[in-house]
């Protein structure tokens, strides 16, 4: 078995600048990855079939155990920083860190719309699709302003002590898709990820 890229941010050893940048740029092909899959099961359900509804549940369980759990927190303690050094980003990294709350909120009731539909307690296509699509395009969205606005700034203004300083202050957890992580919960998502790479 081919052995699983690490693209996860890491509290030990030194932190270069450009380690911090590629990462942070690999976790957002990681999650753009997990958008484009949670997408395609979505376009299954528009055509009547039948999804891969646990494929779909692991997707939206990740997005709020690890990007909302330690990505967007980070990102959060980073925004800070840049707002004081530079004020003219001070609404643009505000709206972000508002978004964070709100796509968190949305990822929660995305899990529960598809808890729902695993168990068999909501039967409503609907919803789901539209919270569905909906997570996914204000995910992408976001993204893309964090991309091309923010990581330029943030490569230009933050030094390597900024980066152990916000490390210093959330708790890391293992990327249980990416990293090293082994949840059984996402077994079979991981397998699907593999066999896409292959
Ligand atoms: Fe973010
Ligand atoms: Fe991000």
């Amino acid at each position: 078995m081919k052995q699983r890229p690490r693209h996860t941010f890491s509290h030990q050893g030194d932190i270069t600048m450009t380690d911090t940048i590629t990462r942070w740029r690999a976790e957002h092909a990681n999650f753009a990855k997990l958008m484009d899959l949670l997408e395609s099961e979505l376009d299954v359900f528009h055509e009547g079939e039948s999804p891969n509804y646990e494929l779909m549940l692991a997707i939206a369980y990740y997005m709020i155990h690890y990007p909302d759990t330690l990505h967007h927190p980070r990102e959060d303690l980073a925004f800070e920083i840049l707002a004081e050094r530079d004020k003219g980003a001070t609404a643009l990294t505000r709206e972000l860190s508002q978004q964070h709350a709100r796509i968190r909120k949305d990822g929660e009731a995305l899990v529960a719309e598809l808890d729902g539909i695993v168990d068999g307690t909501i039967a409503s296509r609907e919803r789901v699709e539209n919270a569905g699509r909906r997570y996914i395009e204000n995910f992408r969205r976001h993204m893309q302003d964090e991309d091309i606005k923010v990581i330029p700034l943030a490569a230009r203004l933050l030094r390597p002590a900024d980066w152990s300083a916000i490390n210093a202050k959330v708790r890391h957890i293992e990327d249980p898709i990416f990293g090293k992580g082994s949840e059984q919960r996402y077994a079979a998502l991981r397998e699907h990820i593999e066999r896409e790479r292959a």
